[in-house]
């Protein structure tokens, strides 16, 4: 009996230190098929985020700034830290801001993820401290190629790197002092929108010498590349090469030295190249003038991934209208080895869409910009008329106040690849989502009269999500959406006798991660489909079954 008991109490003890080894886990990245979640206490997290606006982490303005969050039903800020205001004087640190900002997104059961605002902030070095700005001997500035001094930092000097080095990597010490067991913060972006706008490299003396010289070994090994220089190697696209590794080199140390006192998750944002309107001899965008020459654009994503390897996610920032280039971006960047990940996009209402698109591709968050405005724009229709009735007006707040409550099975559901999403795009209103076991069928905007084909919506923001949960049961939502269920054209092809039914709809919500269902339904609310038509959709899950399309014996008997 006292052998049991103390083997009781092993055992007890043992399940106290895995919770707490579990719980104590710091917020990261797992890898499964090629899929992603972010990790926080031991469950998927998807970040439903907002970005504040750059000039908003600070005490006179942060009370907005959270009311903004709330509204949007938002789980994640996304606040800078400003290298200028965290060391005012070389070696001195003040982290007031820092802790006002992680104490008050408690307050507000927010998580944050800290923004580092240090050598980059969109291409320039607008963020580093005056001491840094005032000595340019000491801290080099990038030169363009007739030697005018940028306002970019040089990517080629290591003063400039040791210096920023030292404050990141204090900064993380801080982090993790105050915040190492309370998760609060739960990812950190290393600089901002990097490369140099203002010229395609560095031509000072220092970076020409770097130019010239051959492409660092290491660097060539890990790009399967032969021994030889920049030119040699990379030809038309030395210069930008040259200044991607430069700049790619310079943040990976500086993400190292963060991550050796405390290892978040790191990203960077990405300025991407947005292609030009053609002209002639104009057909690509030119880096470091519509472009920082150098970030992590979609044609330098090898050299960053050889270059940067303590960089966990290169994530792109969205800022346009054309869907088809969202596509294209997610291609580019949601990769077997780089998480998709959206830190910015604009705040409208444009943003649903993507941020269903993204979900789809198994993107782990997703956060618009300068979420603490005054006021949200009014929503045009496409001829700039503000929307009249029977056009539903959207808010961009309906997205994450949706996926607020179920965003643990929401990221799960994405990690395990059971995850599907359709966005209604101009002349398509009808798609197909095609699930292992059925055909989800999503017709975009209302009224859908028997027999005719969906009117869509003006703006083309019909968005809906599948997720498998079982064999033939299904979680679903949307806006101005219907969802139904058929049976794959192919399997009725094999076997043509077999149809499928609703056994039952129940429409509720995840609460503390278990469903619970608010009513059953059925009649006008199932016979043309799971509606979702209003601002505050609901939560379905959805359970068919099949059976015979004729019963055989029957029809034997009946011969
Ligand atoms: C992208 C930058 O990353 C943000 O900090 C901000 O400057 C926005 N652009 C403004 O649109």
């Amino acid at each position: 009996m006292k052998k049991l008991l103390l083997s009781a109490l092993a055992l007890a003890l043992l399940h106290v230190t895995v919770t707490q080894a579990q719980s104590n886990d710091i917020p990261h990245l797992e890898k499964r098929d090629n899929r992603y979640a972010l990790i926080v206490d031991g469950k998927p997290f998807l970040v439903l985020g907002g970005q504040i606006n750059n000039s908003s982490a600070w005490p006179a303005t942060l009370p907005s700034a959270w009311s903004a969050a709330e509204a949007m039903h938002a789980n994640t800020v996304e606040a800078p830290v400003y290298w200028e205001q965290i060391e005012p004087i070389k070696g001195a640190f003040d982290f007031a801001n820092v802790d006002l900002l992680i104490n008050q997104a408690r307050e507000h059961h927010f998580h944050l993820v800290l923004l580092w605002f240090g050598s980059w902030k969109n291409g320039q070095n607008h963020y580093v401290p005056e001491w840094i700005k005032s000595d340019t001997k000491t801290y080099p500035r990038e030169e363009n190629d007739y030697g005018k001094l940028l306002d970019v930092m040089s990517p080629n000097s290591s003063a400039n790197m040791e210096a920023d080095k030292l404050a990141f990597a204090a900064l993380m010490r801080h982090v993790k002092s105050i915040d190492g067991t309370d998760h609060t913060v739960i990812m950190v972006q290393v600089e901002n929108e990097s490369g140099s706008v203002g010229s395609i490299r560095d031509f000072s003396p220092a970076a020409q010498k770097a130019f010239e010289a051959d492409i660092p070994a290491e660097f060539a090994r890990s790009l399967h590349l032969s021994p030889g220089t920049w030119v040699k190697e990379f030809g038309p696209n030395a210069d930008e090469s040259f200044a991607a590794y430069s700049t790619a080199h310079y943040i990976n140390e500086v993400a190292a030295a963060g991550k050796a006192e405390y290892p978040l998750p790191m990203y960077c944002n990405v300025w991407f190249a947005y292609p030009v309107h053609a002209l002639e001899n104009r057909d690509r965008p030119s880096a470091g003038q519509e472009y920082p020459s150098g970030g992590p654009q979609q044609a330098n994503i090898g050299i960053w991934k050889a270059a940067a390897p303590a960089i966990d996610i290169l994530a792109p920032d969205f800022y346009s209208d054309d869907f088809t280039l969202f596509r294209d971006i997610v291609a580019a960047y949601g990769r077997a080895d780089n998480p998709l990940f959206i830190p910015e996009s604009h705040f409208d209402a444009t943003f649903g869409r993507y941020f269903f698109y993204a979900l789809g591709k198994g993107a782990i968050g997703f956060s618009p910009f300068g979420i603490d405005r005054t006021q949200l724009p009014e929503v045009p229709n496409p001829q700039g008329i503000v929307a009249a009735s029977p056009i539903r007006s959207v808010n961009p707040a309906e997205n994450f106040a949706l996926f607020n409550a179920p965003e643990a099975q929401i990221a799960q559901l994405n990690l395990d690849g059971k995850l599907y999403t359709a966005v209604e795009e101009k002349g398509s209103a009808r798609q197909s989502i095609h699930l292992p076991t059925a055909d989800a069928v999503i017709s975009f905007g209302f009224p859908q009269p028997d027999g005719a084909y969906p009117p869509g919506t003006a703006t083309f923001q019909g968005r809906a999500m599948v997720a498998q949960l079982g064999p033939l049961e299904f979680l679903v939502t949307g806006f101005d959406a219907s969802v139904s269920f058929a049976l794959p054209a192919a399997d009725l092809q094999k076997e043509p006798n077999q149809q499928i039914e609703i056994l039952e709809a129940e429409e509720g919500q995840y609460v503390d991660g278990v469903w619970r269902a608010t009513r059953i339904l059925n009649g006008d609310q199932t016979d043309r489909g799971l509606n979702f038509r209003g601002a505050n959709p609901p939560l379905v899950r959805i359970r068919l079954h099949k059976l015979p399309l004729y019963d055989e014996a029957v029809h034997r008997n009946g011969e």
